[in-house]
C-alpha cells in the first residue's frame, strides 16, 4: 500500500463543496459558530461516516472522526486542520487538511486496510481567530490550554465566544470536556498550505515543517477626546486615530528593525466612526510573531512602551491586553523523520520549512508529538481570494500524508513512542 491510490478527484470535489459554505461573494468567508460553519460540519460529518469513520463533536464544536486499529485499546493516531477561514481568505487554508485527512483514511477503508493504531481526523472549530481575535481555539480546548477567560472573548458585534457557542448547539460550561489524554493520543500530523514561497522557489511540491513560530495577540485602546471637527483648533485637539496612526507606523518600524520578527495591526475601530467628530477612541489588534521567543518579547514590550510615549505626548491614554501568546513550537524529530521518508519515497529531498504562520498543530504540541506537512501555494499566497494549490500538488502532498501515517500507525513504529510517552514530548 501507497500513497499513489488516493482519490484526488473526490478530494478536489470536495474542496469545491467546502468553498460554498461561505459568507459574500468574495473568497472565503466561514467564522467560527457561523451558519456557514454549521454547513462545512455537515459535509464533513458526512465524508467521515463514507470514509468508514465513527463520527463525533466534542463540546467545542470539533468534528472528530475514529476509523479504529487493530490494536484494541491502543492511542489514536490525530490528523487535523481547521475549517473556519480568514475574512475573504483562500480555499485551501485548513479545508485542504481535513479533506487529506478524511481522504487517507476512505482511501485505507477501500482497500479493506485497517492500521495497526487507530486514527483520528480532526476539523477544529476555530484556528484563525478572525471572530474573536482568540486564535486556535478548538485545539487550545482539546490540548487543554483553553482558560475560562476565552469564553468571553467577543466578536464585532458584542456576542461573546459562550453565546456564540451556545446559539450553535453547545454548551460552554463543558469546554473542560473536550479536553484530550495525553496516554490516548500517539501524534498528530498536519497537513496544510505553506502559505509562503519557499516550496515554489524550491520546485517541489510538499515538505517537512521544522517548527512553527511563537505569537502573540493582542487587544489596544487609545483614548482621546471626542469632539466637534470643525470647532476645535488642531492644537487643542486629542485625536485618538492620529495618535493610532502613529502607533501603527512605530509598530512597522520596531518590527522591521529585528530579523526575526513580524508585527501587524490588522483591525482598527474608530469610535464614534462619523465624518464630523474629531475620534475619540480606537481599538486596533496587534499581531506579534517569531521563531524566536525573547525577540517577540522584546519587540512586543518596546512597542507598548513606544505606544505609550505617543499617546502621552499627544494627551491620549494607552492600554493592551494580550488575548493569546504561544511559545515557539519545534516538530517532533520522530514525525520529521516519517515525513522525510515519505518524500525520499517519492524521489523528493527533504526540505525543512519553518512555518511564519500559526496552526492547530501549536496548540496540539502541548498534547503529544506533532509534525506538518507544508503544500505548494501559488506565488506563496494565502489569506487571500486568489489563494490556490494545483491538484496534482494537493495529490502528491496526500500521498506523503499518507505514507507517513502508514509508518506512524504501525505497531513497531508506535512501540518506540508508546514506551515513552510523555506530555509535550517535542523533541527539535
Ligand atoms: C493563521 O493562519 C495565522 O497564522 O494566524
Ligand atoms: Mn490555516
Ligand atoms: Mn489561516
Amino acid at each position: 500500500m501507497s500513497g499513489d491510490k488516493i482519490n484526488l478527484e473526490r478530494m478536489m470535489h470536495r474542496l469545491n463543496q467546502l468553498a460554498l459554505c461561505s459568507r459574500g461573494s468574495r473568497g472565503i468567508t466561514r467564522l467560527s459558530f457561523s451558519r456557514e460553519s454549521e454547513c462545512a460540519n455537515r459535509l464533513v460529518r458526512d465524508w467521515m461516516r463514507e470514509a468508514g469513520m465513527v463520527v463525533r463533536m466534542d463540546p467545542l464544536g470539533n468534528v472528530i472522526g475514529r476509523y479504529e486499529g487493530r490494536r484494541p485499546g491502543a492511542p489514536a493516531f490525530l490528523i487535523g486542520s481547521h475549517l473556519d477561514s480568514v475574512i475573504e481568505g483562500g480555499k485551501y487554508d485548513g479545508a485542504l487538511g481535513v479533506v487529506a485527512g478524511i481522504e487517507i483514511v476512505q482511501t485505507l477503508r477501500e482497500r479493506g486496510l485497517r492500521p495497526d493504531l487507530p486514527i483520528e481526523v480532526i476539523a477544529f472549530c476555530d484556528e484563525e481567530g478572525a471572530r474573536f481575535h482568540t486564535t486556535l481555539l478548538g485545539s487550545r480546548a482539546m490540548a487543554g490550554m483553553l482558560r475560562e477567560e476565552d469564553l468571553c472573548a467577543r466578536d464585532s458585534d458584542g456576542i461573546t465566544l459562550a453565546e456564540a457557542m451556545r446559539s450553535f448547539g453547545l454548551d460552554p460550561s463543558r469546554y473542560t470536556d473536550a479536553v484530550r489524554d495525553p496516554q490516548s493520543v500517539a501524534g498528530y500530523l498536519e497537513l496544510h498550505i505553506e502559505q509562503g514561497p519557499v516550496l515554489e522557489r524550491e520546485d517541489q511540491a510538499c515538505g517537512a515543517v521544522s517548527g512553527i513560530a511563537g505569537a502573540a495577540r493582542c487587544r489596544f485602546r487609545v483614548e482621546g477626546r471626542a469632539s466637534h471637527a470643525g470647532t476645535v483648533p488642531m492644537s487643542l485637539r486629542r485625536d485618538a486615530l492620529a495618535g493610532a496612526a502613529e502607533i501603527v507606523l512605530a509598530v512597522e518600524r520596531i518590527a522591521g528593525r529585528m530579523p526575526s520578527v513580524v508585527a501587524t495591526v490588522g483591525q482598527l475601530r474608530v469610535f464614534p466612526g462619523t465624518s464630523n467628530v474629531i475620534p475619540g477612541a480606537v481599538e486596533g489588534t496587534l499581531d506579534v510573531r517569531s521563531m524566536e521567543d525573547e525577540q517577540r518579547q522584546a519587540a512586543l514590550k518596546e512597542i507598548c512602551e513606544e505606544a505609550e510615549r505617543i499617546s502621552r505626548r499627544r494627551g491620549l491614554s494607552f492600554t493592551c491586553r494580550t488575548v493569546m501568546e504561544a511559545a515557539a513550537t519545534p516538530c517532533s524529530a520522530r514525525l520529521v523523520q516519517a515525513v522525510e521518508e515519505a518524500l525520499a519515497k517519492r524521489g523528493l529531498k527533504p526540505l525543512r520549512i519553518p512555518s511564519g504562520a500559526g496552526h492547530d498543530a501549536l496548540a496540539m504540541a502541548s498534547l503529544t508529538e506533532v509534525g506538518m506537512i507544508f503544500v505548494r501555494c501559488r506565488n506563496g499566497i494565502s489569506h487571500h481570494p486568489d489563494e490556490y494549490v494545483a491538484p496534482e500538488d494537493v495529490g502528491t502532498g496526500t500521498a506523503v500524508l499518507l505514507d507517513a501515517v502508514l509508518e506512524l500507525t504501525a505497531a513497531e513504529t508506535a512501540e518506540k513512542f508508546l514506551n515513552k510517552a510523555v506530555k509535550g514530548a517535542n523533541t527539535p
